[in-house]
């Protein structure tokens, strides 16, 4: 369908594609973190194991895996299982950096996990909250390619902010 009385606009999204070793070496330590936390994933009713880590800006690390339940909708993503858990212990330092990757002994896991709707709003959230953005890296387990984004804007256009919410 075309609005032909309408305005067509068009917004683009920015990512870098590379490999593993076109990371700095802290940001490769961080990809180790998170596949080391996804062999820990309770992932008994799904087979796919995320492992995602989270780098604050004062240089504390924190990991996260997917965490899941019977009733489906109880369980939580490892982005978010890292995020809140360094949110929690650091509310008022900034995040630098998540890494997220996946893999299944099950599941034939052909690219680099993209995280879900969810995540992406609370990844946002954070974003907007500290005012800068957050580096997403996500990272493909069994070839060790990663897609880069320096912020949630590439990931989640449009996205809902608290400024929706002020009051007049
Ligand atoms: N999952 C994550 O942990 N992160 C994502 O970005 C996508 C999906 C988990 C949720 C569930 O435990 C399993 O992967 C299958 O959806």
């Amino acid at each position: 369908m075309t609005y032909k009385s309408m305005k067509k606009k068009k917004i683009e999204i920015e990512f870098y594609q590379g490999s593993l070793k076109d990371l700095s070496a802290a940001e490769i330590d961080l990809v180790n973190k998170a596949k080391l936390v996804s062999n820990n994933a309770y992932a008994v009713y799904s087979g796919f194991m995320v492992g995602a880590c989270v780098l604050l800006k004062n240089g504390e690390i924190f990991t996260g895996n997917n965490q899941e339940n019977v009733a489906y909708p109880s369980g939580l993503c490892a982005e978010r299982v890292a995020i809140f858990s360094a949110a929690s212990q650091f509310p008022e330092i900034e995040i630098s950096t998540i890494v997220i990757t996946a893999h299944s002994s099950t599941l034939s896991i052909k690219e680099q996990i993209s995280p879900c709707g969810s995540c992406r709003q609370v990844i946002a959230e954070y974003e907007v909250k500290q005012n800068s953005p957050i580096k997403i890296i996500l990272h493909s387990y069994n070839e060790d390619k990663v897609l880069i984004f320096n912020s949630i804007i590439n990931l989640l256009p449009f996205l809902f902010k608290n400024s929706s919410l002020k009051r007049h």
